[in-house]
């Protein structure tokens, strides 16, 4: 398996519950390393961005909203796989559908809040790598 960075976002709700170390704990049990982070407030315009591909779904300004409803924790996981490494440890989009000790199905309380966002290929994790940090601002570890 080749050598991977994906882009991990610590939702809102999961900032407030205080588990970002619970969080991270399950990113570094799984081999993941975290070569970048950040906590921010993301603004409407931010959110829009982020979510563009998704402009056009009936959930779009509900995600929005619940995105700008407080400050998020921002990472880059490397990692062998860690694109589909991070999207087995988040659990399904729905927390009633992850399975049993996937961050979604511990901590999630709704597909509207559901605690963790992860890029969901290669190609988007690069996308989405660069909405955030610039290439100066990840590590190789
Ligand atoms: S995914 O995770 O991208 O495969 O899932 P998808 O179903 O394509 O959903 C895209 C993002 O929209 C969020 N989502 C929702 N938000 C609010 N309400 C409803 N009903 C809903 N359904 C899906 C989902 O969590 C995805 O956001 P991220 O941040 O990528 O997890």
């Amino acid at each position: 398996m080749a050598l991977e960075r994906t882009l991990s976002i610590i939702k809102p709700d999961a900032v407030a519950k205080n588990v970002i170390g619970q969080i991270y704990t399950r990113f570094e049990q799984a081999g993941l390393k975290v070569v970048a982070a950040k906590m921010k407030h993301l603004s409407r315009a931010e959110a829009e961005g982020f979510y563009a591909v998704h402009r056009e779904r009936p959930f779009f300004n509900a995600l929005v909203e619940f995105m700008i409803s407080g400050p998020v924790m921002i990472q880059v996981l490397e990692g062998e796989g860690a694109v589909l490494k991070n999207r087995e440890l988040m659990g399904a989009t729905n927390p009633k559908e992850a399975a049993p000790g996937t961050i979604r199905a511990d901590f999630a309380d709704s597909i509207d809040a559901n605690a963790v966002h992860g890029s969901d290929s290669l190609e988007n994790a690069a996308i989405e790598i660069a909405y955030f940090f610039p290439a100066t601002d990840v590590y190789a570890r």
